[in-house]
């Protein structure tokens, strides 16, 4: 016997058809006790799908899925270990807040003194006591999701779902509700599988993020490496928004751009590729800096003609435009005067921040 626990959840070589689409295509991850893992991936790429076959609302064609060590395919959702919180709440609205998160109590047939105690224990940890009484349709949408989560929450289950649960609410309540939701993550210690299209978003409250692609994991990682360390050019466009320079592998570990060698690669950088590889240079925009041309730039360095210089205060964004047409963006610090727009400037960065990925 060893005393380590079994992963919270695992998804074991899943894939999910549905007639003629294949929504998920061969997924295999696991989520670690009391960690906060993110789905992340634009529209349609499977995120939902994924969720549901945790939660039981959906069975996969093929593979197995497990929460803490036991098979659970073929189980109805509220044999499982899990609650969801739906992107539209799903709540009864003409019943009242207490009402409501008592729902899945009484599923359970806990006891009436009990489900009293449970409810206004949740309404305290949603930041809602004294509202029990009052109907869900008399309430704001942020009171709402919080209901959401308290009705989920109240059944203590090891593993929280939450398919896109701020995804309703605006830009300042969204902002309120991170941070809440971290809190009450970090307090309770369960299990958090949420789905989310908002990379910021998953980055801010994630442990580790799921970056989906059209029914696929193209990484998983944690934020940091996400962000510094992208597996390939979708997850590096994806998260945190990247300059990618299509390049490829030349002679003697040179990158070749538009024909030409890029300045000031190390060698390195394209070990483990063979010449004529098809790759792209992640170059994220605050590691980006502008010189006059013909000025000495100490790491990697492009030319572009500035197209748009954006003050915005403490950062200056300046756009330029590289000789294959595509876009390079610097985020610099307002502290000199940005290049003039139409002039053809250096566009520079310290080798050690860029990042290679195949194409
Ligand atoms: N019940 C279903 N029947 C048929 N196709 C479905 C069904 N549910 C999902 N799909 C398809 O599976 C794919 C993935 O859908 P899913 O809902 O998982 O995407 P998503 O990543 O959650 O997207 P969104 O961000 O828009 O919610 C889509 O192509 C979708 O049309
Ligand atoms: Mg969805």
């Amino acid at each position: 016997m060893t005393n380590t626990k079994p992963p919270a959840v695992e998804i074991d070589a899943i894939t999910k058809s549905y007639g003629e689409t294949t929504a998920i295509r061969g997924v295999s991850m696991d989520v670690r006790d009391g960690e906060f893992v993110t789905i992340l991936g634009p529209s349609g790429c499977g995120k939902s799908t994924l969720l549901r076959m945790i939660s039981g609302f959906a069975e996969p064609t093929t593979g197995d899925v497990r929460i803490g060590g036991k098979s659970v395919v073929g189980l109805a959702p509220y044999k499982r270990d899990t609650a969801m919180v739906f992107q539209d709440y799903a709540l009864f609205p003409h019943r009242t807040i207490a009402e409501n998160i008592a729902f899945g109590l009484r599923m359970r047939k806990v006891e009436r003194a009990e489900i009293a105690r449970r409810v206004d224990e949740m309404l305290a940890l949603i930041n809602l006591s004294g509202y029990g009484g009052r109907r869900v349709s008399e309430i704001s949408g942020g009171q709402a999701q919080r209901v959401a989560l308290g009705r989920a929450l109240v059944v203590r289950p090891s593993v929280l779902l939450l398919d896109e649960p701020l995804g309703a609410l605006d830009m300042k309540l969204r902002k309120q509700m991170q941070a809440e939701l971290k809190k009450i993550h970090r307090e309770l210690g369960l299990t958090f599988v949420a789905v989310t299209h908002d990379q910021e978003e998953a980055l801010t409250l994630s442990d580790r993020i799921a970056v989906m692609n059209a029914g696929s994991v193209e990484q998983f990682a944690d934020p940091e490496t996400l962000y510094r360390r992208p597996a390939t050019r979708f997850v590096a466009d994806f998260v945190g928004g990247a300059n990618l320079i299509d390049a490829e592998v030349g002679p003697a570990g040179a990158l070749l751009f538009h024909g030409l060698p890029l300045s000031g690669i190390a060698s390195d950088a394209v070990k483990d590729r063979a010449i004529g590889d098809k790759v792209s240079l992640v170059v994220r925009p605050e590691c980006v800096t502008t010189s006059a041309l013909g000025s000495q730039a100490p790491g990697p360095a492009i030319e572009a003609m500035v197209t748009e210089v954006l003050f915005s205060g403490a950062v200056q964004q300046i756009v330029g435009r590289l000789a294959d047409g595509s876009l390079f963006v610097a985020h610099e610090q307002g502290l000199k005067p940005p290049p003039e727009r139409g002039s053809t400037v250096l566009f520079h960065w310290d080798g050690s921040l860029s990042w290679l990925v195949a194409r």
